[in-house]
Formats: structure tokens, sequence, C-alpha cells
């Protein structure tokens, strides 16, 4: 994206002054595999329920929302709980506009003084500590994009962040880090009194346990989930934290009131409801993920291995890959990161249309 230039009369903060809007390319594309969408729709029967909560909510929009959004939080804690086993309530969990704006708040109610995050990862969290003024270190993963835990004990140590990020599996690697490892930094972080922050967004994906259940150990852990990954509800734009409650607390200090629409919530309360149809879709693009991984590997290809609904992959000319792809109606992701691309698991016709294209991109390394 190119970068925009700004009239003089703007009284724009001189801090944004180079910096883009965010974002994906949004391109009409017969196989859109670049944002880590589930490619499955609603179920029918989702679908129903959803139209007919929206007629009883539509008579009733000329109030404000639930402003906590107690219901919704309530079922979020119930998933998790028969997920991992917990006993989460309500107070316990928040919800927001997408696991971005849960991000956002942690920023507004804790960043001060620096944070910390292994690269690569995912780009909003610098991004969202740019924008809310909180300066980010770089931590480093190793060539196999795995975090060196005592390494990034010892940046903790040395430079005590307020927020540590960690993404578990890690987009765009698509790598995890264990449950131990979590709470080895969860320990570090508490010692020097900030904030751990797991980002599970791809957590569905995993067959590893979630740091929710290291919620009630760590006070200090915070983790983020969202809906728009496995739920396959990327447009209703829902994304939760659980954390120890006093962390809740202070995120109301800082939420604008009325945040989350009566829509938002009713969809997230029924989506919730109907979650067995919707999280079927996530045994078939674990299965689809290695199946396309073995494919890309039978190709010549390095594949980084993943935990999540997309692979990153080795390719010589990212750029030019990218552009052939694009050009046969294959829209996957350039992530910046020199060498490689990333795809998401879409439908298997997607995904024998990605490999169809990309063997004709690399045409002799196969
Ligand atoms: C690691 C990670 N966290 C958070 C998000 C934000 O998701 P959403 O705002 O849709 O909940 C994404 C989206 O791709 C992501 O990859």
């Amino acid at each position: 994206m190119t970068q925009p230039t700004w009239p003089a009369w703007l009284p724009l903060r001189k801090d944004l002054l180079d910096l883009s809007p965010y974002g994906a390319p949004q391109i009409d594309a017969v196989a859109r595999l670049n944002t880590n969408e589930n490619p499955y729709s609603l179920t029918p029967e989702l679908v129903n329920a959803l139209v007919s909560r929206f007629e009883e909510i539509a008579t009733t929009l000329n109030r404000y929302p639930d402003r906590d959004a107690l219901a919704l939080r309530e079922s979020l804690a119930i998933f998790l709980n028969e997920l991992s086993a917990t006993d989460l309530t309500f107070e316990n969990v928040w919800a927001a506009n997408g696991s971005n704006e849960i991000i956002q708040s942690l920023f507004l109610a804790f960043g001060e003084g620096t944070a910390l995050g292994f690269t690569p990862s995912y780009s909003m969290h610098p991004l969202i500590a740019r924008v809310t003024r909180t300066p980010w270190l770089e931590g480093e993963r190793s060539p196999d994009f795995s975090v060196d835990i005592a390494k990034a004990i010892e940046q903790i140590r040395t430079h005590s962040p307020r927020l540590t990020f960690v993404t578990t599996p890690n987009n765009p690697t698509g790598t995890s880090i264990s449950l131990d490892e979590i709470s080895q930094l969860a320990s570090a972080v508490g010692e020097i009194g900030g904030l751990l922050v797991v980002d599970e967004a791809y957590a569905e994906f995993s067959f590893l346990a979630s740091a929710i259940t290291l919620i009630q150990k760590f006070p200090h852990l915070v983790v983020i989930r969202t809906m728009s990954k496995a739920f396959a509800f990327a447009g209703a734009r829902i994304g939760y934290l659980a954390a120890n409650p006093e962390v809740v607390k202070a995120l109301l200090l800082v939420r604008l009131p009325y945040h989350l629409s009566s829509i938002t919530q009713a969809a997230g309360l029924v989506a919730l409801e109907y979650r067995a149809g919707s999280l079927a879709t996530v045994d078939a693009l674990r299965n689809d993920r290695e199946s396309l991984a073995k494919e890309l590997v039978s190709m010549g290809i390095k594949v980084v291995p993943s935990s999540a609904n997309f692979l990153l992959f080795s390719v010589d000319d990212p750029k030019k890959v990218w552009s052939d792809l694009l050009e046969k109606g294959v829209l996957i992701r350039d992530v910046g990161l020199s060498g490689y691309l990333r795809v998401t698991i879409g439908t298997p016709q997607e995904n024998a249309l990605f490999v169809e294209a990309l063997r004709s991109s690399i045409g002799g390394r196969t």
C-alpha cells in the first residue's frame, strides 16, 4: 500500500504521519485464501436462528444494548469451561468487536512503559501499540520460528514490559508454544508486574490444551480468543478475552459505552448455541491442512509445521508467485517475510485450485 500524503492544515499526530492503513488486499478472487477465514458458511440451522433472532431484536433497536454484554460473556464462559474444564464466570470474560478491539483495550488500559512481542507474529500487536503510543520491543524467534524461552525470560527481566505478547498457534508461522513454556513466561511476567497476553485466535485448530487452563494459577495471564476463525463468524466481529476478574474490571475503564451492539451480542449468543455445527468444520480443516502440507512437500516445497488453519511455505520469489496465483484467481498472503508466503486452508476445491496454480507458477521446481 502506498503511503498517504496529508495536507499541511490537517492536525494529524506527527507519530502517525508515516503510517499506512493496515489491511490485507480485499480483492475479488475465485479462492480467497489470504485472511485465515473459515471457508465454510454458516449451517442453515444457524442462519435460520439468526434471522428469527434479528427479527425480534429489530423491535428493540430504539434502546441501547446491554453495556456489559453479560449474557454473551456468561455464554462464552460456559463454552470455555466446556473446552478446558475450568470454572470461569462472566467476571473472567470480556467481549468486543473482534479480538483486535480486545488488543486495543489492553493497550488503552495497561499500555504504559513498553510492550514486547516475538516476531514474526501478528502484525497488529505492534501496530496497535504504536497507535496507542506504547513503545514496542521486538523479541526474536529462532530460525525454526520457535520462541527461545530462556532468551524471552531474559528480555522480560531486562526490559520489564507492561505487556508481553505471545501468539499460539502463531500467525503467520503456525507454530505453537507449550503450556509449560507459557507457565514459565507467566511466572517471569508476574515477577516484573506485567501481563502476559496469549493470543489464541487459532486455538481450536490446535491439539494442544488452551492457556485458559492456567488463568486461575496466574493472575498475570490474559488469553485472547475470537469467533472469527473456527466459528466461521468473522463478519460478526466478536472477539473475547479470559483473565482474572481484576483485568476485566480494568477494561471497563477504557471501553466505549455500548461498544457491542444488540445485534452483535444476539448474533454471538445464537452462534454459541449452534456451535456444534460451526465447529464441526474444524476437523475437516485440520485434515485438509495435513493433506495440503504433504502435497506441498511432495512438490519439493518447505512447509512450516502448522497447528492453525493456514500454512507458511517457502518459495524463491514470493512476489512473483503471489502475482502468478492471483492471475489464476487464487489470493494468498505475502506476509512480508523474506522467502515465504502464507495460504489459508480453504475448501478442497479451493485447495486444489491453489495447488494447480502454484505448480504452474514454480514450474520446473516440482
Ligand atoms: C493472531 C491473531 N489475533 C487476532 C486476530 C484478529 O481477529 P479478529 O479481530 O477478527 O477477532 C487475528 C486475525 O487474523 C490474528 O491472526
